[in-house]
């Protein structure tokens, strides 16, 4: 944002803090919302502003903080001691190259839910200081907007520090605020830390700025839980479902057919065509697109992956690093792993693994197999149990079957090997070498039967 008028907007993000009630060795921030951290989120939805500067203020594991986001443009500033929110801001805008008329905005890396419309609509307020405040039933351990009787926010006090009668207020600060940079920098500079928790509160400028007269402006946030912030994994855990239930109604008011919007985890992004339909229990992590006419049966796993239109993936297939084409029955109990991709029409059945390989145009691998490292032309039909051999120990090698080939069940095929098409392979072989065109390949011990033969019997004496 670069409104003249306004100034240039800096991003000042908090995430010092320990997180004590995580319970975690994982640092509070690094946790996640729908696959991703919550400070991923944070600042996914500070570049939608498009910021002049994006900063972090980081202390507890912050290196590992710091790491989690490597590429990112943003810039990270040490707080060893958490001293309080106005000191971390103290640290956040140091030499920063900014103009006294240039905004600061101060988000909180655990408030993960904090849509883009919401914090537009307090980008976009014009007064030195502009908080955004929520109305909570239960306030209890928040900051109290109290204001004056004509309404205007007259200042912000603490849990510790309010009287009885001013903890009565329900409205509180969320603790994200903009304020006017060249004021900012005054009135940080002049915060004190007597108060009762030895702190320097961010949140003792609002009453600065009232007793210059300076404007405070106050956003009012429709739903608590897209400000709430994460203290421990029961907070985390409700977000999240906040956070699927949303990505769930969405997907259904845009044309899908979600069996149960309670029952649906998206972690990534999944594109549906039209009349698609997903039973409940089913996890999509990364990017996943679903042709028209998609159906996914309950309890289903698929990650970065595309299905074809007019295909059925039934229950507990899990899907992976897969392309298919359209047309595909897969499943029940399925697995396709990175790089195993199915022709239009081919069938996929349970207890099926398929990797790195391809499954021709109507072609069906329909028990119990594995297929890896392989190609598999049109109109073959694998019997159940057929297995590719394709590891020796040290390297994998290559299978390739020809068109209109016939895989009688519970046959190896040790790779590297080629089956020619219209191949017939009889059931129980153990294939070593090459198969011809047309030919009838039969790789096993020849039934007999021994004459006289006798079963034997319990000694007695
Ligand atoms: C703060 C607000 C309170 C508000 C509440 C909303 C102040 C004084 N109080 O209180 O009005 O209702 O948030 O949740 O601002 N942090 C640092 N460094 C520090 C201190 C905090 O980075 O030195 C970070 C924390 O990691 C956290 C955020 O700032 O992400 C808020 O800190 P927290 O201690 O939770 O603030 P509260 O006391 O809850
Ligand atoms: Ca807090």
């Amino acid at each position: 944002m670069t409104d003249s008028v306004k100034g240039r907007l800096h991003v000042v993000v908090l995430a010092a803090g320990k997180g004590t009630r995580m319970r975690s060795a994982t640092p509070k921030v690094l946790h996640e919302i729908a696959g991703r951290s919550m400070l991923a989120h944070c600042l996914d939805t500070a570049e939608a502003l498009e910021p002049a500067s994006i900063r972090v203020v980081i202390g507890h594991e912050g290196e590992a903080v710091r790491e989690s986001q490597a590429g990112r443009d943003v810039q990270w500033v040490w707080q060893h001691e958490q001293n309080g929110t106005g000191h971390a801001v103290q640290l956040g805008i140091e030499g920063l190259e900014a103009e006294a008329n240039d905004r600061v905005l101060v988000l909180y890396a655990d408030v993960p839910l904090l849509g883009a419309e919401t914090l537009g609509d307090l980008a976009a307020t014009e007064a030195v200081v502009s908080l955004l405040t929520v109305h909570m039933d239960d306030p209890t351990g928040y900051g109290r907007i109290l204001r004056d009787t004509d309404g205007s926010v007259r200042r912000i006090v603490e849990q510790k520090d309010a009287s009885e009668a001013e903890r009565q207020v329900q409205e509180v600060n969320t603790g994200i605020l903009m304020a006017r940079y060249g004021d900012l920098v005054t009135w940080l500079d002049s915060l004190e830390a007597g108060n009762a928790q030895g702190e320097l509160y961010l949140t003792d400028i609002v009453e600065m700025a009232a007793n210059e007269d300076k404007p405070v402006d106050a956003v009012i946030a429709e739903d608590a839980w897209e400000v709430t912030g994460v203290n421990d994994r029961l907070a985390l855990a409700r977000l999240e479902r906040i956070y699927q239930e949303r990505q769930a109604e969405a997907l259904a008011l845009a044309g899908t057919t979600v069996v149960d919007p309670a029952r649906l985890d998206v972690r990534g992004m999944l594109d549906c065509g039209m009349d698609v339909s997903i039973d409940v229990g089913c996890v999509f992590e990364g990017d996943v697109r679903l042709g028209d006419n998609v159906w996914i049966g309950p309890h289903c796993v698929l990650r970065d992956c595309e299905i074809g239109p007019n295909s059925v993936v039934e229950a507990f297939s899990h899907i992976d690093g897969v392309v298919t084409a359209g047309d595909n029955a897969i499943g029940p109990y399925a697995r396709l792993r990175p790089g195993a991709a199915l022709d239009s029409a081919a069938k996929v059945g349970n207890f099926v693994e398929i990797k790195a390989a391809r499954i021709g145009e109507r072609s069906k691998v329909n028990h119990l197999s594995y297929v890896g490292d392989a190609r598999v032309g049109d109109d073959c039909n694998l019997g159940a149990g057929t297995i590719t051999c394709n590891y020796d120990g040290s390297n994998k090698h290559h299978t390739e079957i020809g068109d209109r080939v016939f895989v009688g069940s519970s046959t190896q095929l040790v790779a590297p090997v080629t089956v020619g098409s219209d191949a017939t392979i009889g059931a129980g072989s153990t294939i070593t070498r090459d198969v011809g065109e047309g030919r009838l390949a039969v790789a096993r011990s020849r039934q007999t039967e021994i004459d006289g033969w006798r079963r034997p019997r319990k000694k007695r004496d």
